[in-house]
């Protein structure tokens, strides 16, 4: 058990990283080589940066620091600690502060809906809207999850995600996030966070970062792998910049209450408690002013993590429900030891009460009214305790009308792929409908028939694991189709079972058209799912697919194929047949999926989607793969990001690799042509690195240094497993029950930990979001889109950008707008281009520079289709 003892130390080690790899020069280096990066370290960061109020948040500080110069130390750690695995109601829950009757935080999954709620809507996944290219429907579909988390008392979404971002397609969580494009993910990321919280609710962006597959993703059992340690992500200071941080810079300039570490190790050093990323880079030079979460069960340590910047552990024990906490009563303990300053818990309790403030919680708070371990209306109010029985949920519909966006958001992010000679949209006219594939229909075992929708039956509008909420309904794509056409007086029958192949050719042959519906499935690693552990074993189709494809076009020459799925499917089997006469990629849609399809199928809405994500050829053409098997001793595995800055479409333009269907691309039932590209500069000023100290750390009250003050109260009715902040027992060592106690001394705290002097501030930093005049506009960009045909249409219309350099991508997006046109219409395209769309990260100044090579806007329909190009001259 080597990494009991490396890892899980509450009061003593720094972090867990630094003693295997001591003190070794930060990765800034751009290099994209193996050997560099294997084993690479995370150098540590010390103090702990605290918040200044900065960036719209001065009022919530304000507020946050009178509320927490109230508190006492029991309190402080009270807001900070989780009670445990179903200690409470939520899937997290913190202590409460009963003095002061303030309620206990309740952090709830998921990032598409209220996970674990009745009366609740399942709204599209990110990996689908993203594909909307819309700010409009990003911030609506926040605001809408989030007045929905506000009806059932919860205080914290756990959502939106970018990390994964998706650097290889076969991660099992990618389409809980947006896009693998920093800039789609960005943009969706900022305009969630934005609706989640103007609907008074706390939105909490994760996992980070570089949490970017299932298998192995934290130390400890995986599969029947027996014990394997956390795969480390190794990665360079410019990757990180220019890719995986970027939409995280985006999530704080929007103003995230709350970031949640991930499981994973990066640069060897376990999320939570790497001191370079959550001190230097979230807190330090993206002036993150919220507070940092752990995922559950992602913090190994407790000084170790405390120092390094988390500011709330969840669910708070130490292992679910072992009743033991690396923080709780050793939190208590480090601050009466002196391992842990007092400012440092106060920062703790602000950021997380500013967070509160900043959303308005103190308005919009109701008691939480659900309850995440039964669905009964009676129950345990301690869940594992099985203690407190009474009312547990009192089934308050929070839908609203959602449902109108939900269906609406479905069918805009539809991504029409192939439409030969017109075949689409149908006229309601056909005489006979054939409607194929087990994901046409129902679950047989019901929509929320498997746990967490670990299952691949029916139709696919939910991946699974923690990141899904229950269906209230699910109307399927069959049900739709069927009301369709009976209402047209057609025909229209079904076989839904994917391997009946006599039933299915029998069909085919009689139909004037098949619609086929086809899918591909992943999720969380806890639940495996035909053999997949969280991440796909592959991108094929699942249930046989390209078979049950193929049974269909040999007889039906007009044949229509759509995909649900969690990301790219290989079509390439296919595509190409003349018979298939229409694609469309329909994502994970959520509750409205029949609705939705419907109205892209006969017209309703003309298909305006892209795609967020690149079409291979075969699943190789992606380049770096996941890790499926441990490394020799189980030691964390060495996941070295070489291909640097290029996933995706910027890998498929590097290596000349022809994708089938190129990230942005999608048709319309109408075409577009473009003209007039413009550049007109912008005055701004020029890009001054941010100087100056910052303020010292503010110590809100005192508190007594007694242990016996800080005693078990002797009227305290104890939850088994419940953690609580008190101590049992005056001697602190005894209190902590750690093996390891009285190692706290200096000698293993790492330096400037405890110091709450004026620090020096970050030259890339200055606001939350980095420095501020990174976002200045410099160019704005204009461009004439014209609707060619004879029906309303949509346009995404793209700005990419060439940076110009020998280690740039060929192109990159940078910005987009979705555009409704009339036929015979045109309308203006207008993107603006920021000082840092413009930039490359300089791993020597540790700053944002525009180079010396010259920049190239180009404007398009896709990442390959760009017409229109014009310089960027400074
Ligand atoms: C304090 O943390 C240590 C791990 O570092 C753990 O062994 C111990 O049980 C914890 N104490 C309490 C009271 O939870
Ligand atoms: C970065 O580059 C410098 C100079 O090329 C080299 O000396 C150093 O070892 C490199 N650092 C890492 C972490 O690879
Ligand atoms: C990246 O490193 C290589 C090799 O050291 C160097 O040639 C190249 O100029 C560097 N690129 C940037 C953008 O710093
Ligand atoms: C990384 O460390 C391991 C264990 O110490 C060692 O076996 C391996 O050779 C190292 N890899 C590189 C590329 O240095
Ligand atoms: C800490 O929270 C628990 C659970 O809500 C509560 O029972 C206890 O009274 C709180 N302690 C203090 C000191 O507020
Ligand atoms: C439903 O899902 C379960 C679990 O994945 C699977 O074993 C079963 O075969 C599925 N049923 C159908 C009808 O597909
Ligand atoms: C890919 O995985 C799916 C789902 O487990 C499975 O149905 C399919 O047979 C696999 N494809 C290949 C080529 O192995
Ligand atoms: C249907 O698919 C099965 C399995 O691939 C195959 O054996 C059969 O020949 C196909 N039938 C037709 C008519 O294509
Ligand atoms: C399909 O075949 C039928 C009958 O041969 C023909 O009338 C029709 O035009 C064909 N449709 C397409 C889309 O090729
Ligand atoms: C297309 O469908 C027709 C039946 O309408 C069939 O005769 C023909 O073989 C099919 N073509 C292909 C390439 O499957």
């Amino acid at each position: 058990m080597l990494w009991l003892a490396q890892a899980f130390l509450a009061i003593s080690l720094p972090l867990a990283g630094a003693q295997s790899y001591p003190n070794t020069s930060i990765p800034t280096n751009n290099t994209t080589n193996p050997a560099e990066l294997s084993n690479a370290t995370s150098p540590p960061f010390y103090p702990s940066p605290w918040m200044d109020g900065s960036g719209g948040w001065a009022d919530a500080y304000a507020k946050a620091q009178s509320f927490v110069r109230q508190l006492t130390l029991l309190e402080k750690v009270n807001l900070t600690t989780g009670v445990g695995w179903e200690g409470e109601a939520c899937v997290g829950n913190v202590g409460a502060i009963p003095r002061l009757g303030f309620q206990a935080l309740c952090m709830q999954d998921s990032p598409l809906g209220v996970r674990f709620g009745d009366y609740v809507s399942a709204f599209p996944a990110g990996g689908t809207v993203a594909a909307s290219w819309d700010r409009g429907v990003f911030y609506q579909r926040g605001y809408q999850m989030g007045m929905e988390h506000r009806g059932k008392g919860v205080d914290v979404q756990l959502g939106p995600v970018v990390g994964p971002l998706g650097r290889n397609p076969k991660g099992g969580r990618n389409w809980e996030g947006f896009s693998p494009d920093p800039v789609l993910s960005g943009i969706a990321v900022a305009e969630t966070v934005r609706g989640i919280q103007d609907a008074g609710v706390i939105a909490c962006t994760k996992h980070y970062i570089n949490n970017e597959q299932e298998h192995f993703r934290s130390p400890g059992s995986f599969g029947d792998f027996g014990f394997v340690d956390a795969i480390s992500s190794n990665l360079d200071d410019k990757t990180l910049h220019e890719l995986y941080l970027w939409p995280f810079a985006d999530a704080v300039r929007a103003g995230t209450g709350s970031i949640m570490c991930s499981y994973n190790k990066n640069n060897n050093s376990q999320a939570c408690q790497n001191s370079y990323l959550n001190n230097y880079i979230l807190k330090g030079e993206l002036g993150f002013q919220g507070f940092i979460m752990s995922d559950w069960s992602a913090q190994h340590s407790g000084v170790s993590s405390t120092a390094a910047g988390l500011d709330m552990t969840m669910p708070g024990d130490t292992g679910f429900d072992t009743g033991l906490s690396f923080w709780g009563p050793n939190l208590t303990i480090s601050i009466l030891n002196g391992s842990v300053p007092e400012w440092r818990i106060d920062d703790m309790a602000t950021r997380i009460m500013a967070a509160y403030y900043l959303v308005g919680r103190d308005r919009t708070q109701v008691p939480v009214n659900f309850n995440s371990w039964s669905l009964d209306t009676f129950g345990y109010e301690h869940a594992y305790a099985m203690t407190g029985y009474g009312q547990i949920n009192q089934h308050v519909d929070v839908r609203d009308e959602h449902y109108l966006a939900i269906r609406s958001a479905a069918a805009r992010s539809t991504v029409l792929l192939k439409n030969t000679n017109g075949s689409l949209p149908l006229k309601g006219r056909e005489k006979f409908t054939a409607v194929f594939g087990d994901d046409a229909g129902d679950n047989d075992l019901g929509p929320n028939g498997c746990p967490d929708h670990g299952c691949d039956n029916g139709t696919l509008a939910q991946g699974w694991g923690s990141g899904t909420a229950y269906f209230p309904y699910l109307v399927t794509p069959l049900d739709a189709i069927k009301n369709e056409v009976i209402g047209h007086g057609g025909v229209v029958q079904s076989v839904t079972a994917n391997w009946a192949y006599d039933s299915i050719v029998a069909l085919a042959k009689q139909a004037t058209i098949s619609i086929v519906f086809v899918n591909a499935d992943s999720g969380e690693g806890y639940i495996t799912v035909d053999g997949n552990a969280g991440d796909r074993n592959n991108l094929t189709l699942w249930k046989d697919g390209d078979k049950l494809i193929q049974n269909v076009t040999a007889h039906c020459n007009n044949t229509i194929v759509v995909i649900h799925s969690v990301g790219p499917v290989l079509v390439d089997s296919w595509y190409n047949n003349p018979n298939v006469t229409g694609i469309l990629w329909a994502g994970l849609p959520g509750e409205q999926s029949g609705n939705a399809i419907a109205d892209v199928l006969y017209g309703r809405v003309n298909p305006g989607g892209k795609l967020p994500f690149t079409m291979g050829r075969q699943a190789s053409d992606y380049g770096a793969d996941l890790f499926y098997e441990p490394s020799a001793g189980h030691a964390s595995i060495q996941d070295n990001f070489v291909e640097g800055v290029f996933i995706d479409y910027r890998y498929f333009d590097k290596n000349n690799i022809s994708p089938i269907y190129e990230f942005g691309f999608g048709l319309s039932y109408t075409t577009f042509s473009y003209s007039d590209i413009k550049v007109v500069k912008i005055p701004a000023g020029t890009y001054a690195p941010t100087t100056g100290t910052t303020k010292a750390a503010p110590v809100l009250g005192n508190f007594s240094t007694d242990p016996a003050d800080y005693q078990w109260p002797a009227n305290l009715t104890y939850v088994k497993a419940y953690i609580y902040p008190y101590l049992n027992s005056t001697n602190l060592q005894e209190a902590s029950m750690d093996p390891e106690y009285g190692l706290e001394n200096s000698a293993y705290l790492p330096e400037g930990v405890s110091d709450g002097s004026p620090q020096p501030k970050i030259a890339a930093g200055g606001a939350p979001g980095g420095n501020p005049a990174l976002y200045d506009v410099l160019f704005k960009v204009t461009a004439t889109v014209t609707n060619n045909g004879t029906v309303p249409g949509e346009e995404v219309t793209q700005l990419y950008v060439s940076l110009g350099g020998p280690d740039d991508p060929k192109v990159v997006l940078r910005n987009f707008e979705r555009l409704s046109i009339q036929p015979g219409q045109s309308a203006t395209f207008s993107a603006d281009v920021t000082r840092r769309d413009i930039s490359n990260w300089d791993t020597v100044t540790q700053n944002w520079v525009i180079s010396n090579y010259s920049k190239t806007a180009y404007v398009g329909s896709s990442s390959r289709k760009l017409v229109l190009s014009a310089q960027l001259s400074l």
